[in-house]
């Protein structure tokens, strides 16, 4: 039912950690399943160049943050922004219908994430389509 690289990254995650000076931070949670996940980046002249999560949640969750936060990895802030959990379930071959919710988990923190970082910044928070 999941593909290999979710298996992979389920059982290899990827970034996962904290990074203890983050510049930005974004936390977000579902509700109806009680799952967590943190989002940590590093930005220098508009490009994130280090990312790290932390989930507390389901396999599918665990696999689309770490493959999430391997897409963003040197991209601008713009990209990172851009790049919308389609983009992670693609990445990941696939997440069943039941699971796809998991990976907006990922989009949503990275978005929290980079709005933190424009905040502490005095810039406008970019606002969601
Ligand atoms: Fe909650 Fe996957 S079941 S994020």
């Amino acid at each position: 039912m999941y593909s290999e690289k979710v298996m992979d990254h389920f059982m290899n995650p990827r970034n996962q950690g904290e990074i203890p000076d983050a510049d930005g931070i974004g936390e977000v949670g579902n509700p109806s399943c009680g799952d967590i996940m943190r989002i940590f980046i590093k930005v220098s002249n508009d490009v994130i160049t280090d990312v790290k999560f932390q989930t507390f949640g389901c396999g599918a969750a665990i696999a689309s943050s770490s493959m999430a936060t391997e897409l963003i990895r040197g991209k601008t802030l713009k990209e990172a922004w851009d790049m919308s959990n389609k983009a992670v379930v693609e990445a990941l071959e696939g997440l069943p219908p039941a699971k796809v919710h998991c990976s907006v988990l990922a989009e949503d923190g990275i978005h929290k994430a980079i709005n933190d970082y424009r905040i502490k910044n005095g810039l406008e928070p970019w606002e969601e389509k």
